[in-house]
């Protein structure tokens, strides 16, 4: 299947309109509850995003010349060290990294890439990281090891509290050395004004980072140069969000901004020269990149950057946006759906196409299930890995998020509450939404047919009797494209 997509891609440009015959498995057809079958659905490009077939091909060419990255010699490894190092280059432009003033430090994903400026802000005892409570956990919990962190309170339609942050940096006299917010929204899909919040946070002589995981595959992003008030100081981004999903996400910085000193995480190329007593760093970025590289995976996210720079980033918001207002119209009157974050299809452009809900009494976890066995559709429920945000937009006092505490030594996870969130790609169409839609009509009428048992630990529900196909035994062989 993969080399006869290869074979049969030709030069086209990408573009709004093409780009779904560009997107492998879009069209694929996966075996529903009942024995029949449905082309796949996906609405979870929030989690992860499938791959775009130019970037595999860009992968097939290059495996042939892959070799060892930095220190090998002869053509394949000069190669090899060339595209990965051109690859950080296209990365970081991407999102205005300057190379005389900015270093793009690779990880495996925003996480890490998060964890690493934690461990090398150059901190010292008593600062403050202000973060927000409209964060992922990866934009939260690292900073919580790092330094007192403080959190940027949310207005009650969950954007954030930007009179609340000035407080927060008042009140702190200068002991705030960094605010660490997201670039947008995975629960909600608001878009932060960064602008504005770097001008605040740079007034107060702080430091901004901003988490664009999910910013940057749906919006341009600009750092700004060094001495910009309104620039991005750090910012991370990962590459499995934006159709190259090998792996790989990264830390750009200002290059004077991290520490000078031992990395966190210590080994082969982090090294100039080693004895027996003393250690020698090399200098950015390889100081902070120990072992060996990703080269593949930076090889194909910067390959997925052109294919969306080919398409424009501006036409990329312009049609998840408008896939979100399409969502909000076609459930306006189905009453017992309730959504969070975009509510009025008219603003839909200052949103990201992420879409989160509830049914009623529904289980989440059961809306999740029956759209998946019974519709072929895969959305995403639960709580995001942004907790803090969810209680606070489903007004889960205090009192209890200790009862659920308290339940989840007995019952497991089962016992947290959620929603449901379907989040859009570039590929993905308003035929989709209708079928969408239609399924959330069977299960809010009760019309579904699947009988489903729910596990008592995950609170995971699945129909009874049926398991999933493994891979290979569903799908008969596809035709070329
Ligand atoms: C806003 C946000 N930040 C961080 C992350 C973590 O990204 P990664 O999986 O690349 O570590 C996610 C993942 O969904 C996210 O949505």
């Amino acid at each position: 299947m993969f080399m006869d997509d290869m074979r049969c891609t030709t030069q086209e440009t990408l573009t709004l309109q093409n780009v779904r015959r560009f997107v492998v498995g879009a069209e694929e057809p996966v075996q529903l509850l009942n024995g029949s079958r449905r082309t796949y659905i996906n609405f979870d490009n929030a989690a992860s995003t499938p791959v775009l077939l130019p970037v595999l091909q860009r992968i097939g060419a290059f495996m042939p010349f892959y070799a060892s990255v930095g220190r090998g010699s002869g053509y394949k490894s000069h190669l090899s060290t060339e595209e990965f190092e051109a690859a950080r280059v296209t990365i970081g432009a991407f999102v205005g990294a300057r190379p005389h003033s900015h270093v793009v430090i690779f990880g495996k994903n925003t996480t890490e890439a998060i964890n690493k400026l934690a461990h090398r802000f150059p901190f010292e005892p008593g600062d403050v990281v202000l973060t927000s409570l409209m964060e992922h956990h990866s934009n939260d919990l690292p900073w919580r090891k790092a330094a007192e962190v403080q959190f940027i309170g949310i207005h009650e339609d969950g954007s954030l509290d930007l009179e609340h942050l000035k407080r927060l940096l008042e009140d702190n006299g200068g002991r705030v050395k960094l605010v660490a917010v997201t670039g947008a929204s995975n629960v909600t899909g608001i878009v932060n004004p960064l602008r504005d919040i770097s001008r605040i946070v740079h007034d107060a002589g702080a430091r901004l980072a901003v988490d664009a995981a999910q910013l940057a595959p749906h919006r341009a992003v600009d750092v700004g140069a060094a001495d910009d008030p309104e620039r991005i100081d750090f910012l991370t981004y990962t590459g499995h969000k934006m159709y190259a999903p090998f792996g790989i996400g990264a830390l750009i910085a200002l290059k004077d901004s991290l520490r000078n000193d031992e990395p966190d995480v210590v080994g082969g190329g982090t090294v100039d020269f080693v004895t027996e007593t003393k250690t020698y760093w090399s200098g950015l970025p390889y100081r902070e990149e120990a072992g060996t590289p990703n080269v593949v995976g930076a090889i194909a996210w910067a390959e997925a950057i052109r294919c969306m720079q080919d398409i424009g980033m501006e036409d990329i918001a312009a049609h998840e946006s408008q896939l979100a207002a399409y969502f909000l119209r076609a459930i306006n009157g189905l009453e017992p759906v309730h959504t969070f974050g975009l509510i009025d299809p008219q603003k839909a452009s200052d949103y990201l196409g992420v879409m989160t809900f509830g049914i009623a009494d529904t289980p989440h976890k059961l809306v999740s299930a029956i759209l998946g066995y019974e519709g072929g559709i895969g959305v995403r429920s639960g709580l995001f890995c942004a907790h803090p945000y969810l209680l606070r937009l489903q007004n889960i006092d205090p009192s209890s998020q200790d009862r659920i505490a308290s339940e989840i030594k007995d019952k497991g996870v089962s016992a947290l509450p959620g929603l449901v969130r379907a989040s859009f790609g570039i590929y993905n169409t308003e035929d989709e939404i209708d079928r969408f839609v239609d399924a959330l009509k069977l299960i809010i009428e009760g019309k579904t047919y699947g009988s489903y048992a729910r596990d008592p630990q995950s609170g995971d529900y699945a129909p009874i009797g049926f398991v999933w196909p493994k891979l290979g035994a569903d799908i008969p062989p596809q035709p070329g494209c």
